[in-house]
C-alpha cells in the first residue's frame, strides 16, 4: 500500500468502532455534555467536525458550556508562538471545571501536541489533562476516551510515521448550506519557517471517489458552498497509488448537477499548474477566487524561506490566472520579519502588494519555531521593526482594497447569506463567490440562500447592499 494515501487497517477499523459502542453504551440513557474549542487554520474547524461527530456518535450533546460538560476537546495550532499561548491559557481555566466535577474528561489534541516537547510539558504541568493526541490520530480519539474512562492511564499520543487517511469517521456540521472537505492531510514542503510539515506529517491524499461521493451528498442535501481543503492542495494525488491530479479532482467535483460553488485552500504558487487554472475557468461551480501565498516580494527571501518560486515566477501565474479567470478575487499570506530581511527586501514586499493589487492580505508577523531551520538562523528581526513594517504594509493594502472595492459601487453581485452578523443583527453577513463581504438588511434575506444584490457602498474590508427582486 503506498504511504500517500493507506486507509485504516482492519484492526484500526476494528478498534475504533468497538471503542464508540462501547462509550455509547457507558453514557446510554444520560444526558451528557461536549465541549470542543478549535485554534487555528480551516484544516483545524474541519477536524473539529470530526471530533465533534464523533463525540455525537458516542452519545454526547454539544455544547458551549464547559461548566455543564462531562467532556472538553482542546484542538490546538502551533503555527504561531500567540496561537500556543492563547490555547494552554484555554487550558489552564479548566482546571476548576475538573477540581468541581472529577468525571469531567479533558482532551488537547492538535499540532500544538503533535510536538512531542508540547505534549511533555502538558503531561508534566497540567496533570488534569487526560489525553492528548495529534492530528493524523483523530480515529484513536475514541479508544483513548474508552480507555480513560474504564479507569486507564493518562496518555500522550505522538504521530506516527506513517499516519492513514480515514474515511469512517462521522463529520458534525454546523450549517447545512457551507462546508469544509478535506481532501489532502499533511504537507511536504518545509519552509524554513513552518512547523506544519513536522505536527502534520507527510502529504497524504484521500481517495478521489470519496471526496466526489461526500461533494456529490452535501451538494444533494442543499449545501450552496463548498471549501477543499489541504496544506498544499496542488499536491493532490502525488505518490498515491490512484491517477487523479488536484485539476482532474476539481473537473470531477465541479461537473456534478446542483446551485453550488466549489473554493479550495491552500495553493503553493510552485504547484499551481495552468491546467489547474484552466479547469478553474472551464466551469461555472468552480468560484473565482484564488488565495496564493506569496509570504514576499525578494527572490532573497524567497530562497531562505525554501519557497521553491521567484517573484517573477510568481507574477507569470497571476497574470495566467487574470488572464483565463477575469474578475478572480486574489487574495496572498504576506510574512513580516523573516530572519534577515532588510529594508530593501520589505520594500520589495510593498511592491509586490502594488504591482499585483491583491484584493485582500493576509499578514503575518514572522514567528521562531523551534526545531524549524528560520528558528535558528542568524539576524532575527527586532518585535519593533516589525510591527513597524506591519503598519506599513497595512496602509498600503487598506489602501489597494479600498480602491478595488469602490469600483464594486452600483454593480450587481450573487451573494450567499450566512446570517445575521454578530455585532450588528440589523444586517446579514452575505459572500460573493470571491468571499468578499457584503452586508445586507437581515429583513430581506434568509440564511444559507443566493440572492443577487446591488453594491450601494464599498469599504477597504467589507460592503453594503441591497436585495434585487
Ligand atoms: N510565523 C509567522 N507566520 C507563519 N505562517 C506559517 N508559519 C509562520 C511562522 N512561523 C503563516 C504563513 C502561512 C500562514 C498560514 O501562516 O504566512 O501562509
Ligand atoms: Fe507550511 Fe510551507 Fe507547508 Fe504551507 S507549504 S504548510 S507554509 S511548509
Amino acid at each position: 500500500m503506498c504511504p500517500a494515501d493507506r486507509k485504516l487497517t482492519n484492526e484500526e477499523e476494528t478498534a475504533y468502532r468497538h471503542a464508540v459502542e462501547t462509550v455509547l453504551i457507558r453514557n446510554g440513557g444520560r444526558r451528557l455534555y461536549a465541549c470542543v474549542y478549535t485554534f487555528g487554520c480551516q484544516q483545524n474547524e474541519a477536524d473539529s467536525e470530526k471530533i465533534a461527530g464523533m463525540a455525537e456518535a458516542m452519545g454526547y450533546v454539544i455544547c458551549e458550556e464547559p461548566d455543564i460538560a462531562s467532556l472538553i476537546v482542546v484542538n490546538t495550532c502551533a503555527v504561531r508562538e500567540h496561537a500556543e499561548k492563547k490555547a494552554l491559557s484555554v487550558i489552564g481555566q479548566f482546571k476548576h471545571c475538573k477540581r468541581r466535577n472529577p468525571e469531567l474528561v479533558i482532551a488537547v489534541c492538535g499540532c500544538m501536541v503533535s510536538q512531542s516537547s508540547r505534549a511533555a510539558e502538558i503531561k508534566n504541568k497540567y496533570p488534569y489533562v487526560d489525553f492528548t493526541f495529534g492530528t493524523s490520530d483523530l480515529h484513536m480519539f475514541p479508544s483513548l476516551l474508552m480507555e480513560r474512562l474504564n479507569g486507564g492511564r493518562r496518555a500522550f499520543i505522538i504521530p506516527p510515521e506513517n499516519p492513514p487517511v480515514s474515511e469512517i469517521i462521522p463529520v458534525r456540521r454546523t450549517v447545512s448550506y457551507k462546508a469544509w472537505v478535506s481532501i489532502m492531510y499533511g504537507c511536504n514542503n518545509f519552509c524554513s519557517y513552518c512547523i506544519v510539515p513536522y505536527v502534520r506529517g507527510r502529504e497524504r491524499s484521500r481517495n478521489p471517489d470519496a471526496v466526489v461521493q461526500e461533494v456529490s451528498g452535501l451538494v444533494s442535501s442543499g449545501c450552496r458552498d463548498i471549501t477543499l481543503l489541504g496544506q498544499n492542495v496542488n499536491s493532490y494525488g502525488r505518490g498515491c497509488d490512484f491517477d487523479c491530479s488536484f485539476a482532474q479532482l476539481l473537473d470531477r467535483v465541479s461537473s456534478i448537477e446542483g446551485d453550488y460553488k466549489i473554493h479550495f485552500m491552500t495553493s503553493h504558487p510552485k504547484d499551481a499548474t495552468r491546467e489547474m487554472i484552466d479547469s478553474m475557468a472551464s466551469s461555472d461551480h468552480i468560484a473565482r477566487q484564488f488565495h496564493l501565498p506569496a509570504q514576499s516580494g525578494s527572490d532573497r527571501i524567497l530562497g531562505l524561506m525554501n519557497r521553491g518560486y521567484t517573484r517573477d515566477g510568481y507574477l507569470e501565474t497571476i497574470s495566467y490566472i487574470r488572464e483565463k479567470l477575469p474578475g478572480c478575487v486574489i487574495t496572498s499570506d504576506i510574512m513580516i520579519g523573516f530572519p534577515g530581511e532588510t529594508d530593501k527586501d520589505f520594500e520589495q514586499t510593498l511592491e509586490l502588494l502594488r504591482t499585483v493589487r491583491y484584493d485582500m492580505v493576509y499578514s503575518f508577523i514572522y514567528s521562531p519555531r523551534n526545531g524549524t531551520p528560520a528558528a535558528a538562523m542568524d539576524n532575527q528581526i527586532s518585535e519593533e521593526v516589525k510591527g513597524e513594517r506591519m503598519k506599513m504594509l497595512l496602509d498600503l493594502q487598506t489602501g489597494i482594497s479600498g480602491e478595488i472595492n469602490s469600483g464594486y459601487l452600483g454593480r450587481r453581485m450573487r451573494v450567499l447569506c450566512c446570517g445575521p452578523s454578530r455585532t450588528d443583527p440589523s444586517v446579514s453577513e452575505c459572500r460573493t463567490e470571491g468571499g468578499k463581504l457584503v452586508l445586507v438588511p437581515s429583513s430581506e434575506t434568509e440564511e444559507g440562500r443566493f440572492y443577487s444584490v446591488e453594491i450601494t457602498e464599498t469599504g477597504a474590508y467589507n460592503m453594503h447592499g441591497r436585495v434585487l427582486q
